[in-house]
């Protein structure tokens, strides 16, 4: 019985061991990084799925940022009402900003400035599914 325990814990702390290890690092958009005018409805269906603990990366400079929106009412409509600021637009320098998909829901990331969201295509969504399935 102590042995079967003591495997079980071995299992879990390898799965565990495992899926941090397997967590990426994503960078938003690849090379085109966080901008204006760039799909990223389309990005983010070429680069799913996402998985738990994935780390999204947004690079890039003002007048950007970088929202999360409350529902896909909001999402839809680009409206900003009740969304979370996640970073300003000085937080996308250097290595920018990250975020780590570390609860199972939706993210609604977009960026707020002028017409970054409604014309600008600065927006998508993101599941995280879980790691060993
Ligand atoms: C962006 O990409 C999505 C998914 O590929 C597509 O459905 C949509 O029409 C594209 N939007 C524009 C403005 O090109």
């Amino acid at each position: 019985m102590a042995e079967w325990k003591c495997a079980g814990l071995v299992l879990l702390v390898l799965a565990t061991t495992m899926a941090i290890a397997e967590a990426r690092t994503i960078i938003v958009g690849g090379s085109e990084n966080w901008r204006y005018g760039y799909n990223y409805t389309d990005w983010a269906l070429k680069n799913s799925p996402f998985f738990i603990n994935d780390k999204l990366v947004f690079q890039y400079g003002p007048p950007h940022n970088v929202y999360l929106l409350p529902n896909l009412y909001s999402y839809l409509k680009c409206d900003f009402r009740g969304a979370a600021l996640l970073a300003g637009p000085s937080n996308g320098a250097g290595n920018g900003f990250e975020v780590v998909l570390n609860q199972y829901r939706l993210y609604y990331f977009a960026s707020s400035s002028d017409k970054d969201c409604s014309d600008g295509l600065m927006k998508f969504f993101a599941f995280p599914l879980p790691r060993w399935q």
